[in-house]
């Protein structure tokens, strides 16, 4: 595959948490799950690791969507959003509690290049609702649609908090859940809560097979069609 991939559609609604630190094997693994995922999602550990430039490579197998959890006042994040979009991504994640001049930011930069918006409404870790109580995981969801996000990030351990942040922000909106395989989340039951995609990462990545595991979370999800 030689074209780059920008636009992501759902087939499989599955997504990679690419999460690797070397470039030999971002590449191996996205090439045995390439069929598998409809887009691959890179963070710190990965670009800290090779570079920037592990987008380009990458963007010829699927759509890399950039997991900077960008959190920053409105001017450094139109900076970060730059980069990332010049890079080649197709989406960045960013952090919503940084408020609506940060969140608008960054929505406007994405615009500027065709890229998407996500925003965390709340994390899959245990701690993740520490700070994120309820009611401001709602919050943040409610302001990532009035900003114009795609989307936003929702926690696969917590299916029942999916389903709360699908009735807030109704069916226009994206929903992206990390959290399925090595944090405990089932991917059924997070797609049956209402998200769209499930973010998967060590349970594939990690796996002897990873194009077998991936399969694995293919075919549950497919069980529900
Ligand atoms: P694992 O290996 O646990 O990878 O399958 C999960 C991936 O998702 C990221 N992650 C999150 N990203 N909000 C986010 O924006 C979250 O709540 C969240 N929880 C996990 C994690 O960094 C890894 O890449």
């Amino acid at each position: 595959m030689t074209t780059n991939h920008f636009e992501f559609q759902r087939k499989t609604g599955i997504i990679l948490a690419l999460d690797v630190t070397d470039e030999e094997n971002a590449i191996r693994v996205t090439e045995a799950v390439a069929d598998m995922v409809d887009a691959v999602k890179i963070g710190y550990p990965l670009v800290l690791g090779t570079g920037l430039q592990i987008v380009s490579k990458l963007s010829r197998y699927a759509p890399i969507i950039a997991d900077f959890k960008v959190a920053d006042i409105p001017n450094t994040d139109r900076l970060i959003c730059e980069h990332v979009f010049k890079a080649g991504c197709a989406a960045i994640i960013v952090q919503g509690f940084t408020g609506p001049d940060s969140l608008a930011e960054c929505v406007k930069t994405a615009n500027e290049f065709g890229g998407k918006v996500f925003v965390v409404s709340e994390m899959s870790h245990p701690g993740g609702d520490y700070f994120f109580t309820d009611e401001i995981s709602k919050e943040i969801a409610a302001l990532a649609k009035k900003s114009g996000a795609f989307g936003i990030v929702a926690p696969a351990t917590r299916p029942e908090r999916v389903k709360e942040l699908r009735a807030v922000i109704g069916a226009d909106l994206k929903i992206i859940s990390p959290g399925v395989g090595a944090q405990g989340g089932s991917a059924a039951d997070t797609i049956k809560a209402g998200a769209d995609w499930v973010i998967v990462g060590r349970s594939i990545y990690n796996a002897a097979d990873p194009k077998a595991e991936a399969e694995k979370v293919k075919s549950e999800i497919e069980k529900l069609i």
